[in-house]
């Protein structure tokens, strides 16, 4: 990559020049990587929101826009037009597959969805009363005890198998730690089924009697899976890239990533958000809500609502609202009372200077949480839910930082505000 133009940054009579780059979308960006051995001193950026870490070419948003683009394919085309492993492909290879190709994918993808036996019995090591993230960031993390022939790194093969182990394996795990934490059987994969409705039938069948998975939600469960599929250098993707710095294997990167996702700040607002909603109860109750969420003395945030990087707002959350109103219509409960409190919420929200003066718009989470609970999930699953869909977008951008010759393990400074050097006081001085 050659430099653009040059930025000069001058400070105590010195002036520096560093280079600058174009990328193929998005803001220039300033080369600082030799700031401090040029001019001995560091950036301050906490939370990351004005420095990029890396150079990727898998995912592009325009937050200003609302845009997102996965490998220059916009989103809402994915949605409406392509399936969940074609996204997959996608996103690992970076083009859309022939028509041989998928079908390889698919046929890789499905015989890799069962786990090694041993497994289950790791699960029984859980109270039945974890929470599923838990469960899935012990086990995800264990796959690296039990698949010793894609640990290594270095092994372009070996990064692949590992690849299309997260993806065929992580749905399979996820729907262990829901049967498991209701005291139901494990139910085996199936293969004849594609990805969604297999991913249904594994949390939803019991060996009792035979499970059919209906088309149309099984569509609306593989819609969520590409709305969540990547989301550029967010933070458990971040995460997944820093752990990886190291070298370590890619299990533990993505079982970092799971961990990352959980907080309510993230991947745990799709439960935060239902649980707001119920707390709401009916849309007489929303001003109060939203006072508390404009009282600077309150921590209450209006869950679902505002984004790091959309300030106009998240395409993603255009589509599922949509796919909400399908899934509830088709079940028969298009008169969901938490739909219209989500409705309602959104509208006076949107309305409210106070949102609108913060670019504050509803997120891809705002909607989610009503079609999972419509379809049968308990609040607890949202979240892992939402970790199998990432999966993919975690172990793309985890491949692709590992194919990077200039990949350096990551490792931020500080603005020290501590102590200087003193002496140690022995205990009876204090
Ligand atoms: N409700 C009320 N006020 C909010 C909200 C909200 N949901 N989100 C941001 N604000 C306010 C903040 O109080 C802050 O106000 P101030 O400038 O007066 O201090 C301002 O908007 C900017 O907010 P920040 O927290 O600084 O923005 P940041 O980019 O760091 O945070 C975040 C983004 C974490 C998503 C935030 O909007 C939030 O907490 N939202 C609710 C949780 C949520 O829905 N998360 C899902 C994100 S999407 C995803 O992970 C799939």
């Amino acid at each position: 990559m050659q430099p653009t133009k040059t930025a000069t940054l001058s400070f105590d009579g010195k002036s520096i020049d560093l280079p600058m780059y174009s990328p193929t979308a998005g803001p220039d960006v300033i080369d600082i990587r030799k700031l401090y051995s040029q001019a001995d001193v560091f950036t301050y950026d906490p939370g990351f929101t004005s420095t990029a870490a890396c150079e990727s070419t898998i995912t592009f948003i325009d937050g200003d826009e609302g845009v997102l683009l996965h490998r220059g394919y916009p989103i809402d085309q994915l949605a409406s037009k392509s399936h969940f492993l074609e996204v997959c492909f996608l996103l690992l290879y970076g083009e859309l597959p022939s028509s041989a190709a998928l079908e390889d994918f698919e046929t890789r993808v499905t015989r890799h969805t069962m786990v090694h036996e041993q497994m289950h019995n790791f699960f029984r090591g859980f109270r039945r009363d974890a929470h599923p993230m838990a469960t899935m960031v012990g086990v995800v993390g264990a796959m690296s005890a039990f698949y010793h022939d894609s640990l290594d790194i270095n092994d372009t093969w070996q990064r692949e198998v590992a690849a299309i182990r997260l993806i065929a394996k992580v749905p399979t795990i996820a729907a262990m730690a829901y049967k498991y934490s209701i005291g139901q059987p494990f139910v085996y994969p199936r293969n004849e089924l594609d990805y969604a409705s297999n991913f249904l039938s594994m949390c939803f069948a019991v060996p009792a009697e035979p499970y059919y998975a209906n088309p149309i939600l099984a569509r609306a469960m593989d819609r969520i899976f590409i709305l969540h599929a990547d989301h550029e250098q967010n933070a458990s993707t971040s995460t997944v890239r820093l752990a990886s710095s190291s070298g370590a294997n890619p299990f533990a990167c993505i079982a970092a990533g799971i961990a990352c996702l959980w907080g309510p700040a993230h991947g745990g607002a799709n439960q935060a958000c239902l649980e707001m909603l119920k707390e709401i109860g009916s849309v007489d109750r929303i001003p109060e809500f939203i006072a508390r969420a404009k009282d600077k003395n309150d921590p209450f945030r209006l869950m679902g609502f505002g984004h790091r990087v959309y300030k106009n707002f998240d395409p993603r959350a255009t589509v599922m609202k949509q796919s909400a109103d399908e899934v509830l219509d088709l079940l028969g409960v298009a008169n969901n009372p938490l739909l219209q409190v989500a409705k309602e919420l959104e509208r006076v929200a949107l309305q409210d200077e106070y949102f609108a003066e913060k670019k504050l718009f509803p997120n891809v989470d705002f909607y989610s949480g009503i079609i999972l609970e419509a379809m049968g999930f308990p609040t607890s699953m949202f979240t892992p839910i939402f970790a199998v869909s990432r999966t993919v977008g975690w172990i793309s951008q985890w491949k692709e930082q590992i194919a990077d010759p200039n990949l350096k393990i990551g490792r931020p400074r500080q603005l020290y505000l501590g102590e200087t050097t003193r002496d140690y006081t022995d205990i009876e001085k204090r």
